[in-house]
């Protein structure tokens, strides 16, 4: 038969081929053109075991009929003004749309609206997406708008000023996932973010994240920017040191303006069962250590090996790692220089526990 007949290298051929024409191929090879910052990265990921990860070919979404059967006419409105607006006033144009509808149209998975695509950021392949966040397309943008959505209510309810008119920081900005969304409520002469490693900063350039971005240190004296009404921080604390927490949550404090707020994600004690890289610390607990000992003040840090290829170990001591605070240590450390305002959870991601804290 024709199959017995053929190469091995022609069947190879013929395998590819074939997975080339499916549906999920086309779909996710937009997003294949790596750029050189993302590719350094990449091409870390067999180096830290870590970082070792399979990104599964999945069928995401084309949003295109979405867009069209829902939003059409109000959206090709937006994608004609944004033609005639310059770039930093067109951000405002999406300031009336659902955060559903602004999350979608961030992705930029459709074939309308060529101006609205023009102006908002590309994202990262889906690899990097992955090391970066652990998750990546439909999940990760759920994910992404609930943080969103949750920094928007507890601003109305505790921030010193409307989103609109607030200086506003994504602290470990990483590839402006975040920083994207909050691009249509603070104009980008407001809109900063922050992050130690050059290369996911590159990242943010060439795909064009609005707002002023900084290279700040893993221990940073201070921060680049000032007067501040707000700064969140998403999957930062969760992940480094306790000096480089202290150094970080000191600098964030003097950035903001008094009375200023800040959201950080921590992680929940119930992470110490969810990730086998923090089984030796799980080890030194008891069995109840969720009920009896996370009601203790207790900082729990778990580096990640040493490697001189890991993009956030720079030299000296490791800072980065797994990290699970309690709350009973944020009571005791950090209300000399915050106060309290909020706790909750996010449910698309449990292991992310949102804090709010407004500076004194
Ligand atoms: C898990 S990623 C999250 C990125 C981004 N916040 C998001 O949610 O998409 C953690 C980020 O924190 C940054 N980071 C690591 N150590 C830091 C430090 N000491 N200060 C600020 N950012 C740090 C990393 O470079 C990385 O971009």
């Amino acid at each position: 038969m024709a199959e017995q007949g053929k190469s091995t290298d022609e069947k190879i051929d013929a395998v590819r081929e074939g997975y080339e024409s499916t549906l999920s191929w086309r779909v996710t090879r937009p997003l294949r053109s790596i750029s050189d910052a993302a590719r350094r990265l990449r091409g870390r990921e067999t180096e830290i075991p870590w970082a070792e990860v399979m990104v599964e070919e999945k069928v995401e979404p084309d949003w295109t009929s979405w867009l069209d059967t829902f939003f059409g006419e109000e959206l090709e409105r937006i994608d004609a003004a944004c033609a005639e607006t310059p770039p930093e006033e067109a951000w405002q144009l999406f300031r009336g749309l659902g955060d559903d509808l602004w999350a979608v149209l961030l992705t930029r998975e459709y074939d309308l609206y060529p101006n609205i695509k023009a102006l908002l950021p590309g994202a990262p392949e889906p690899g990097l997406q992955w090391m970066w966040n652990g998750a990546t397309g439909l999940e990760l943008l759920g994910q992404s708008k609930n943080f969103y959505a949750r920094v928007r209510e507890l601003n109305e309810r505790h921030g010193r000023a409307p989103l609109d008119q607030a200086r506003i920081l994504d602290f470990g900005c990483g590839w402006g996932r975040l920083t994207r969304f909050f691009a249509r409520d603070a104009m980008p002469d407001r809109l900063f973010g922050c992050d130690p490693t050059p290369e996911i900063l590159e990242v943010c350039a060439e795909t064009g994240v609005p707002g002023e971005l900084r290279q700040t240190g893993f221990l940073p004296e201070r921060l680049p920017f000032e007067n501040l009404d707000l700064a969140f921080s998403f999957s930062v604390f969760t992940h480094i040191s306790e000096a480089a927490h202290e150094a970080c949550l000191k600098a964030i404090h003097a950035a903001l303006a008094p009375g200023g707020l800040a959201v950080i994600t921590v992680r929940p004690p119930a992470y110490l069962d969810h990730d086998p890289l923090m089984e030796a610390a799980r080890a030194e607990l008891s069995d109840d250590f969720a009920s009896r000992e996370m009601k203790e003040p207790r900082f729990i840090f778990v580096p990640h090996p040493v490697e001189d290829g890991h993009p956030q170990y720079d030299e000296g001591e490791m800072t980065y790692g797994d990290t699970v605070i309690s709350l009973p240590y944020i009571e005791e450390n950090w209300t000399g220089l915050f106060e309290i305002v909020e706790t909750g959870f996010l449910t698309g991601d449990m292991y992310q526990v949102p804090i709010a804290l407004k500076k004194r």
